[in-house]
Parts: C-alpha cells; structure tokens; sequence
C-alpha cells in the first residue's frame, strides 16, 4: 500500500496493542523475565497512530520510548496485563498483542530477599500457569472485532515455522498470527524482523521483511484491508 493510502485509513478506528515484556517477580528484587525490548509492539502503535487510530499501549517494561499521541497503560507482570486488557478489549475494534507474556509465574513471591543460606546447593522453584490474554479475549470477541497475535518461534525452516504457526492459531482463536523467526541473533533486540502473516484458517495473507516500522504497516495493511 502507497505511503498516501495509508495516511488517514485507521482514522477514528480504536486499537489495543499490547508491547514489551512481562515479569514475574520471585521477591523484592527479583524478577522472571525475557528478551522483548518492546520495539514492535512501540512500532505497531506508532504507525497505527499515525494512520488515523486512537490508539491505547499496554506497555511493559518498554526498553524504548513511547510514542507521541498515542494513550499508555504501564503494567508488569501477565496477571496486570490481563486485567487491564480484560478491562479495555470490549471498547477497541482491533486488538494486536505483540507483548511476550510469561506463560508462568512463581507460585509464590517471597517478601523478604531469597537467601542462599536457607536455599542450600541447588534451588527449585515451582510455576503457575498465568491466563492466556490472547486466547481469553478471542474467546471473547465482540462483533466485528479483529484480533492479531503474534508468535515467535525457534523452528529450523520455513515449513516448520507455518506448522508451529498454523497449530497456534487454531489454538488461539484470533483472526491472524504474525509469525516471526526468533533464535539467540534473531528477532530481539533489532530493528530488523521478518514476519509471515497468517489467517484463522491457516492461509498466508501475507509475507513481509524490513525494519519493525514497515513490519507495523504490512500488519496494519491486513487489518485495514
Ligand atoms: N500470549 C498471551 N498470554 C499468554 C501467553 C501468550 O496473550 N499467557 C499471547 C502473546 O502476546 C502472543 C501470542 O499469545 O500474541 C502467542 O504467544 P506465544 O508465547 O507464542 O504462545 P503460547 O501459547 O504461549 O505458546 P508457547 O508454548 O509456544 O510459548
Ligand atoms: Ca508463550
């Protein structure tokens, strides 16, 4: 899509994007945490901003700047992002969750400092799941809503990477999947991403490959479309 289509074709559309990554704190001073800068999901609401959206960030622990005109609720952990997706979801048209949530959290979080002294050699600490906000909200989708997840996946090629993706979109529910390549020197931490869009049915709508700005617009185009 030309740079002038794109100008005004979110204009008065509402959308939640989720962004950055979440952590589950073990006590005061520690956290359970991952890789995510929060660099697409900052450029996802950017560009939407930018074409027309009233957009709302849900935005953890950013390690980039937020972007102008655009509403942020700042969260941390998986449970304070369900919440607070739970709470705005039903009010926005499009939802896009590019945050990586922490599929588990400590069972309990200690209140003062875990100390080696009481842990001995070896620690072991147990896990919960947390909900899936992406699978919950496509569950409950209200009409005309389009949801987009995204996933990340370690696969070894193109093949395996539609598989992975194609199983997680049945699991998930949402209209499309963003599926991007990630390894220990791919996917975070650069402005570079190469994604493989995906619909409910598994088809590809789309490929695209570029910095997180153009991979912002190619998912964009989708949804405008
Ligand atoms: N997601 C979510 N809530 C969770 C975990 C993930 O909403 N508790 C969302 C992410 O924001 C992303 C999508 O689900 O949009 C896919 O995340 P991913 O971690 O790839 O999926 P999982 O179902 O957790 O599968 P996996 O076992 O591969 O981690
Ligand atoms: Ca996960």
């Amino acid at each position: 899509r030309a740079a002038a289509a794109r100008s005004h074709d979110l204009a008065g559309r509402t959308v939640l994007v989720t962004a950055g990554g979440t952590r589950e704190p073990l006590d005061p001073v520690r956290f359970l945490g991952n890789r995510s800068s929060g660099r697409q999901g900052v450029a996802i609401a950017a560009r939407a901003a930018a074409r027309g959206a009233d957009v709302t960030l849900v935005a953890a622990n950013l390690e980039v700047g937020v972007p102008d005109g655009v509403h942020v609720v700042e969260v941390s952990t998986a449970a304070q992002m369900a919440e607070t997706c739970a709470e705005i979801a039903p009010r926005r048209e499009v939802i896009i969750m590019a945050a990586a949530v922490a599929d588990y959290r400590p069972d309990r979080v200690s209140d003062s400092k875990i100390k080696k002294e009481q842990s001995g050699d070896e620690l072991t600490i147990a896990f919960t799941k947390n909900p899936d906000i992406l699978r919950d909200l496509s569950a409950a989708r209200v009409d005309g809503q389009i949801i987009v997840g995204f996933a990340a996946e370690t696969a070894a090629d193109d093949d395996e990477l539609l598989e992975l993706g194609r199983a997680k979109i049945a699991r998930k529910g949402c209209d499309y999947l963003a599926v991007n390549r990630v390894g220990w020197h791919e996917g975070f931490q650069r402005d570079e991403n190469s994604v493989v869009i995906l619909a409910a049915d598994g088809d590809v709508v789309r490929r695209h490959e570029g910095d997180k700005m153009s991979v912002a617009d190619a998912i964009l185009d989708v949804v405008a479309g």
